[in-house]
């Protein structure tokens, strides 16, 4: 099994206070106020990720065994051997917390069909899934074919499997298809291409495919903090900052950023 590296504003926030306080075991004659504060600085980090963990509601047996298979999978080796130019990491999987936030939303808005844009392992597919009520359906895009296929293998051993459709392709050209069969989605999670946000957000809002009091929720608006500490930039960084300041610009939507692993944002269409 691989061990993930942090990918979230607070995991890496909580790394660097690791490593202060590794660093400072070896310099002599710290002042004991600076390494008291230090060290509860380091103790109120580390510990809240397993703490929210052990208090939020178990994750089901299907979405831990789909966890196990993403981080034993080698996914360096497709992009080695030039089988795909996507960057595809167990990291991008969701996991407990954010699949189990995105679980009571389907309650709350009492969902029937879902939309998910950027499917990977399909952690949070599977998650939805498993709150949706039977004949609920969820439409998952997903770009790379053999993301998908691990996937759909992934969903066979769930009862909620046949809630999940999956459609392989760029998503802008599927959420056109959708929108001309004239499918209408409770629920849009956006969680693909940071660079296509935009352009899937200006789509949801123009087309019907939202319904009419239906919620979109965004992945990655903190991304790793890049769009508030704006030290060196990625292109994913870029288009996230470039995006959250649009949204919060925009007239036609109301929204909250919410500090849920690597950002979270909710929007409504007003
Ligand atoms: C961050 S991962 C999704 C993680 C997933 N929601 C989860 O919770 O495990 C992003 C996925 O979007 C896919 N993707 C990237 N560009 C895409 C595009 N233009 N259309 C559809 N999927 C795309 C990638 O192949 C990748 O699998």
């Amino acid at each position: 099994m691989n061990i993930a590296r942090p990918v979230t504003p607070w995991d890496i926030l909580t790394d660097k206070l690791t490593s202060l306080g590794k660093q400072a075991e070896h310099i002599e004659n710290l002042d004991a106020s600076f390494l008291k504060t230090l060290s509860e600085s380091m103790v109120l980090a580390q510990g809240m990720n397993s703490y929210i963990g052990s208090m939020t509601t178990t994750e089901s047996i299907g979405l831990r065994n789909l966890v196990e298979r993403t981080q034993t999978e080698d996914w360096q080796k497709r992009f080695r051997d030039g089988d795909t130019t996507l960057g595809l990491e167990q990291e991008m999987v969701s996991g407990h917390i954010e699949g189990q936030f995105l679980k009571m939303l389907v309650h709350a808005t009492q969902a029937n069909a879902i939309l998910e844009i950027g499917l990977f392992t399909g952690y949070s597919a599977l998650a939805m899934a498993e709150a949706l009520p039977i004949g609920g359906e969820l439409v998952a895009c997903e770009i790379d074919p053999y993301a998908a296929e691990f996937a759909r293998r992934c969903f066979e051993a769930s009862e909620h499997n046949s809630k999940i459709s999956v459609e392989v392709g760029p998503a802008a050209g599927t959420l056109h298809l959708l929108a001309d069969q004239g499918r209408r989605f409770e629920l849009i999670f956006i969680d693909a291409d940071k660079a296509g946000y935009s352009d899937y957000l200006d789509f949801v809002i123009s087309s019907e495919l939202l319904a009419k009091t239906g919620l979109i929720v965004i992945d990655n608006t903190l991304m790793q903090g890049e769009p508030y500490t704006h030290k060196n930039l990625s292109a994913n960084g870029k288009a996230i900052e470039a995006f959250n300041e649009s949204v919060a610009a925009d007239p036609r939507v109301e929204q909250v950023v919410l500090p849920i692993r690597d950002g979270i944002t909710l929007i409504r269409i007003l």
